[in-house]
């Protein structure tokens, strides 16, 4: 960022999970910036963070020139979120290029309607930047993920309920 010359507005954490999570106080401490977190995400797993901000489903939030919607997407956490950045989608552990993220067995289907939800809200050129990657390099179109993605592919909700994946 420094080489860079990135200013930094912000922390955005999609999830509660501490590998997306740990470092972002210290970091976020360093440069004067608030953290971000969905209120479900907050008050499920009672989080406690310094400059912590709450995000609600499609409540937009400025920061600097940009325009944030975060997109609420339960499934692989209660309040697991997505951060739509104009054409860009940080799906944190809700929807990887390969797959999605894993969730309990009581969640499936909040999970299969989270990605039916972002099948219908997002344009198929959104560009998918997941945090995590199984080989392929992130950075791909929803219209990738449609072709490629199981989980993109699923039009009935039982199918990936009594899939051993989805289990
Ligand atoms: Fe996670």
């Amino acid at each position: 960022m420094n080489e860079n010359n990135i200013i930094l507005k912000a922390v955005l954490i999609t999830h509660s999970h501490s590998d997306h999570t740990d470092l972002a106080e210290r970091f976020a401490e360093s440069r004067d910036v608030s953290i971000f977190m969905s209120s479900t995400e907050i008050d499920t797993y009672k989080i406690i963070l310094m400059n912590l901000k709450r995000v609600e489903h499609q409540k937009k939030i400025v920061l600097g020139d940009f325009v944030v919607t975060p997109l609420i997407t339960p499934g692989h956490t209660m309040g697991s979120t997505c951060y739509l950045i104009e054409n860009n989608l940080f799906s944190g552990d809700t929807a990887f290029i390969e797959g999605v993220g894993i969730c309990h067995p009581n969640d499936t289907e909040k999970l299969y309607l989270s990605i039916q939800f972002l099948k219908l809200k997002l344009a198929e050129t959104t560009m998918f930047w997941p945090g995590h990657s199984f080989g392929k390099s992130p950075g791909k179109e929803l219209s990738y993920l449609l072709r490629n993605n199981v989980y993109f592919q699923l039009e009935k909700k039982n199918i990936l309920l009594n899939s051993e994946i989805g289990k």
